[in-house]
């Protein structure tokens, strides 16, 4: 039985410049259709899925009106059974919560929130080409918890272009007198065909790894210190209210994905959704192959990719799916441990957490 839905809703307020996740301006022309696909594909996915767990992201799931997340949630579950689902999480942009959606989507089953900030200072959200400022996201999330979600988690992004370890411990402190559930906190990556990989490689920006290292370093000190287990290389949480729907990815569960660019994993197979909202919703609408790849999983790429994923984890890896003389070398040299028959990152491992995969993959 397939335990987790992912649902990808592709539109967003505006193009941030960093990102590359598969997303477009909102149009709304094309949105009932799309909405009308997910629904078609969402009747196909059906057998053999029964959710513990749905992530709506994107994109910005929030971009969506009221009355399409409701037409849509309505519409999967009419589709399938949601009895026994305990984590249902929206992804928010600040500059799209309201109060009326927040009651709406809770009244729906959504019980938690991701919501995209990414830093508090208005200097660095204009660099990040947010459309959204400090002060808005701080309404944003006071209208949440007004509303009543219970589970509500901040994405911040450091290593920004220009941005000083004052801003980043700045941008912690403002986190945490917010006390939100759980706090995401990314590293800003250069993504190909985005226009910030552009300008990295026209020197416009520089590699800063011993900023980032320190930056990291001092989010993994202050978020521990407020009582945030770091369960995941950029996740923290207060006891109990780790992301479920993400350990499901990082333990290699099976999942189904819905909408343009979605991944699903069941029984071997790995299918990626064609990553082009008019193509996904004619192919879907039109009864034809919606699949921009398909994969049979073979042992030793499943091996390597719980490797790569459960390393990054606090509950870490089964020791079998090391090489012994690899796992001794990282235990010696103090950079993984080896306790109650799983082996996980110390505190040094963590820092070079992306080295380590490379090297044992
Ligand atoms: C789908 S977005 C979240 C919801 C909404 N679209 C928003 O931006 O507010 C997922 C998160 O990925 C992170 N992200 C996106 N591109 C990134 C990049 N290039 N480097 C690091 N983090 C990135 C951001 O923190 C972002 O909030
Ligand atoms: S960061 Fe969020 S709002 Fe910005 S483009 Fe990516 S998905 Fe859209």
């Amino acid at each position: 039985m397939v335990r987790h839905l992912y649902v990808h809703i592709p539109f967003c307020p505006k193009v941030c410049p960093y990102c590359s996740f598969y997303k477009e301006a909102s149009d709304r022309n094309k949105t009932q259709a799309f909405l009308d696909a997910v629904l078609a594909e969402a009747e196909m996915e059906s057998g053999g899925l029964q959710p513990w767990t749905i992530f709506f992201g994107g994109g910005t799931p929030s971009a969506l009106s009221t009355t399409q997340l409701q037409y849509l949630i309505c519409g999967l579950h009419e589709r399938m059974d949601f009895s026994q689902v305990r984590e249902f999480t929206l992804e928010m942009n600040p500059a799209t919560v309201s109060l009326e959606k927040a009651k709406a989507l809770l009244a729906l089953g959504v019980n938690r929130v991701s919501m995209g900030v990414q830093s508090w200072n208005e200097e660095l959200l204009k660099t990040l080409g947010r459309v959204h400022s400090g002060p808005q996201a701080r309404r944003s999330y006071h209208i949440l918890r007004e509303a009543g979600v219970p589970n509500v988690n901040l994405d911040l992004i450091f290593g920004i272009p220009g941005q000083t370890h004052e801003q980043w411990l700045d941008s912690i402190r403002q986190t945490l007198a917010l006390e939100p559930d759980h706090i995401s906190a990314y590293c800003l990556t250069y993504e190909e065909d985005t226009e910030f990989f552009e300008r990295f490689r026209r020197g416009e920006f520089a590699p800063e790894t011993e900023r980032d290292a320190a930056f990291f370093e001092t989010a993994m000190d202050a978020f521990e210190a407020a009582g945030y287990g770091h369960y995941e290389i950029s996740n923290y949480a207060k006891p109990e209210r780790e992301c479920l729907h993400n350990l499901g990815y990082w333990r290699g569960s099976d999942y189904a994905g819905l909408g343009p660019s979605a991944v699903s994993t069941r029984n071997g197979w790995r299918r990626k959704n064609v990553a082009d909202t008019e193509a996904y919703t004619r192919r879907v609408l039109d009864g034809q192959d919606r699949f921009e790849t398909l994969e049979r999983l073979d042992t030793e790429s499943s091996r390597l990719e719980k490797l790569s994923l459960g390393l990054r984890t606090r509950e870490g890896i089964s020791p079998d799916l090391l090489d012994a003389t690899k796992l001794e070398k990282l235990v010696a040299h103090g950079l993984a441990r080896l306790s109650n028959g799983s082996v996980s990152l110390s505190r040094e491992g963590r820092l070079l957490a992306d080295q380590i995969a490379t090297e044992l993959l």
